[in-house]
């Protein structure tokens, strides 16, 4: 008999001690919309979130870029900064971030931010965080 369930004399089949470790079940990562292609201009960006993340996509020539729109130097908004090319700067300190890498080129931030696949389908921005899959 399967746990929860019950037999004939309506008594309930014991069910597995906890083992006091809590499991935490999460659906698999999906494609969330971002903007319409044709609505983000190069040089621009948007900001969506994604499983309560905020991820900043930007326009970088023609090309999508995504990151998690967090400063590991302080936690401060990485949209907001100037781009240059492929980098953003950081608004509060000034760090460089590589928009296609996540990779810190100049202090005081010396940890990459997380970087998201990103696709165009059905003219649509979209991006996934599969980080945890
Ligand atoms: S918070 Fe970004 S450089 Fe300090």
């Amino acid at each position: 008999m399967v746990p929860g369930q019950h037999d004939r004399r309506g008594e309930a089949a014991a069910r597995p001690a906890l083992s006091g470790r809590r499991w935490r079940t999460r659906a698999l990562a999906e494609w969330v919309d971002v903007v319409p292609a044709g609505e983000l201009e190069p040089g621009d960006y948007r900001v969506v979130d994604v499983d309560d993340i905020a991820v900043a996509v930007f326009n970088v020539d023609g090309e999508y870029y995504a990151i998690e729109d967090v400063c590991t130097h302080d936690g401060s908004e990485l949209t907001g900064g100037c781009i240059e090319g492929e980098e953003v700067i950081c608004p509060r300190h000034g760090a460089r971030f590589n928009l296609r890498t996540g990779e810190a080129l100049t202090p005081p931030a010396y940890e990459p931010v997380p970087t998201l696949p990103v696709r165009v389908e059905a003219g649509m921005v979209q991006v996934m965080d599969d980080r945890w899959d």
